[in-house]
């Protein structure tokens, strides 16, 4: 628990802008501990002090951590030139400087993104040695055989980057699959799936780590991750 100044720590909840922040505080629209306070310089702690801001309280986080159901057509990036992106449908009252998609799905794929400003998170799942199980629901267009089972728990060859580790295939019906990944190679399960002839027609991630997809947000809804949910993410084992 560190003090920091008051107009930097409000600037970073939201999409104010300092300026703006400051107006507020030399106009005694903000408050500490139910005093008005007209120093944006004040220093406050973040974990216990409580803030009002036009009279409205504050509830004060570092950092946020958003679970999405990503659909389809929209790109997984903080800003793209052409495309919708998985940051321009966050609400705007969850909007604040630095969101960003913790890995990234492609554009056609639908699911469980989580977005966050906590980069030290974000590079703790993405890192190369996280193996935080990914699960997804693969439907293609042909039927799903022993052979692609067998094949993907050995690992299969996919280019330079070598063969894929083992993951899990489930067959839930002669052409839909669960398959759990603990890697995050590009296209990854389409060209496991091209390696035996067939074709991804739909991909859903339905889980990551310990989280599961929240079924009730609908294409591009969004929340906050729960204290729980937060806790079984940090939790992901790194090794
Ligand atoms: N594998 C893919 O092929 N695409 C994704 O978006 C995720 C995993």
């Amino acid at each position: 628990m560190r003090p920091e100044r008051l107009d930097k720590v409000l600037a970073g909840q939201s999409t104010w802008s300092r300026r703006e922040v400051r107006d507020w505080i030399k106009g005694g629209l903000v408050t500490v501990n139910g005093a008005p306070v007209r120093d944006p310089g004040q220093k406050i702690i973040q974990e216990t002090d409580r803030v009002a801001v036009k009279g409205r309280e504050i509830t004060l986080r570092r950092n946020l951590y958003l679970m999405m159901d990503k659909p389809a057509g929209v790109v997984s990036a903080s800003r793209d030139d052409g495309c919708p992106t998985v940051v321009d449908l966050v609400p705007p009252e969850l909007k604040r400087p630095g969101l960003f998609p913790a890995g990234r799905l492609d554009k056609d794929t639908t699911g469980m993104v989580i977005i966050t400003d906590d980069g030290a998170l974000a590079h703790r799942i993405l890192s190369p040695k996280s193996h935080v199980p990914k699960v997804y629901l693969a439907h293609i267009d042909s039927f799903i055989t022993n052979a692609m089972i067998q094949g993907f728990a050995q690992g299969i060859p996919v280019g330079e980057e070598g063969v894929t580790l083992p993951a899990e295939l489930v067959a839930l019906d002669l052409d839909l699959a669960r398959v759990t990944l603990r890697e995050g190679m590009y296209h990854q399960i389409k060209r496991m799936f091209a390696s035996y002839g067939a074709k991804v027609l739909e991909l859903r991630r339905v889980s990551m780590g310990g989280l599961v997809l929240d079924g009730t947000l609908g294409p591009g809804g969004c929340r906050e991750l729960t204290p729980r949910e937060l806790i079984l993410l940090q939790q992901t084992d790194p090794a």
